[in-house]
């Protein structure tokens, strides 16, 4: 198991985070499962949760996220949260963290890390209110190496150390923590707007044929300000703002 840097990544994030905290732990269920139970039971303090191995990971869509132990990153970051307009939020997450991990990283609309055609890394982002006060859960699982099998996941995985060989899940951490906690204070003021240049030149979709959950296709033409996706399909531009919509990339296979 990787020694963690929890103490380099305090440093990095108390100043931007006043009450910050930093706590690995071997297993847990979910990181953010756990922090939407403390945020729920009232903890408001900021906090990193890593855990070295879930056991029952989540996805979005109510998907499962799995790894093998040792085989990825994964964390949750909890901390209160207050953007007058919440869209594109997991966009400027996805940005952040490909920037902090690498320039071939691109980003699949609206909450994943792709390479090659591969999926690297997903983020999973959850609120909760708490009195007056909104606390956002936002959860990364970032794949170290690829699956040794990927065949059963929907999407093929890719793992960071075929970018960045050598890497391990703590210096991953410690790469992408403080920007993430910039990005994030960012966001809270002045929403999507200053990602949208940088998302843009990661956009994966961009010009290509997708299909959306609901069974619509049409051509990608990228996002708007807010972080909507904008498709062109049969019935005119479509602004895809859902997040219960999944989109793929269409592919010759593709039904
Ligand atoms: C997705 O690709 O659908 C999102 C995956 C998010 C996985 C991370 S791993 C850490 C955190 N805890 C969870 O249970 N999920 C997120």
């Amino acid at each position: 198991m990787p020694r963690w840097p929890a103490e380099a990544i305090w440093e990095a994030v108390a100043p931007l985070l006043p009450g910050f905290s930093v706590e690995i732990l071997p297993e847990i269920d979910s990181t953010n499962t756990e922090l939407m139970r403390r945020v729920r039971a009232g903890q408001s303090d900021p906090v990193l949760l890593v855990a070295e191995s879930q056991t029952a990971g989540r996805g979005r869509l109510g998907r499962d996220w799995r790894s093998a132990p040792g085989a990825s990153l994964t964390f949750s970051l909890a901390l209160p949260l207050a953007p007058a307009d919440w869209s594109g939020l997991s966009l400027a997450v996805g940005l952040s963290l490909a920037r902090s991990l690498h320039p071939d990283i691109g980003l699949k609309w609206p909450n994943d890390l792709w390479w090659r055609e591969r999926k690297l890394a997903g983020i999973l982002i959850e609120t909760a209110s708490v009195g007056a006060a909104r606390q956002a859960v936002i959860g990364v699982g970032v794949n170290m190496a690829p699956p040794l099998q990927s065949e059963g996941l929907r999407t093929p995985a890719a793992g960071l150390r075929e970018l960045v060989p050598g890497i391990d899940a703590s210096a991953a951490l410690l790469r992408l923590a403080a920007p993430l906690v910039r990005t994030l204070k960012t966001f809270e003021t002045a929403g999507f707007s200053p990602f949208l240049a940088g998302y843009r030149e990661r956009d994966l979709l961009q010009g290509r044929e997708v299909v959306l959950s609901d069974g619509v296709h049409g051509l990608a033409q990228g996002v708007d300000a807010t972080g909507a996706l904008l498709v062109h399909t049969a019935a005119g531009l479509q602004r895809v703002t859902s997040s219960d919509v999944s989109v793929r990339p269409r592919t010759d296979s593709t039904p």
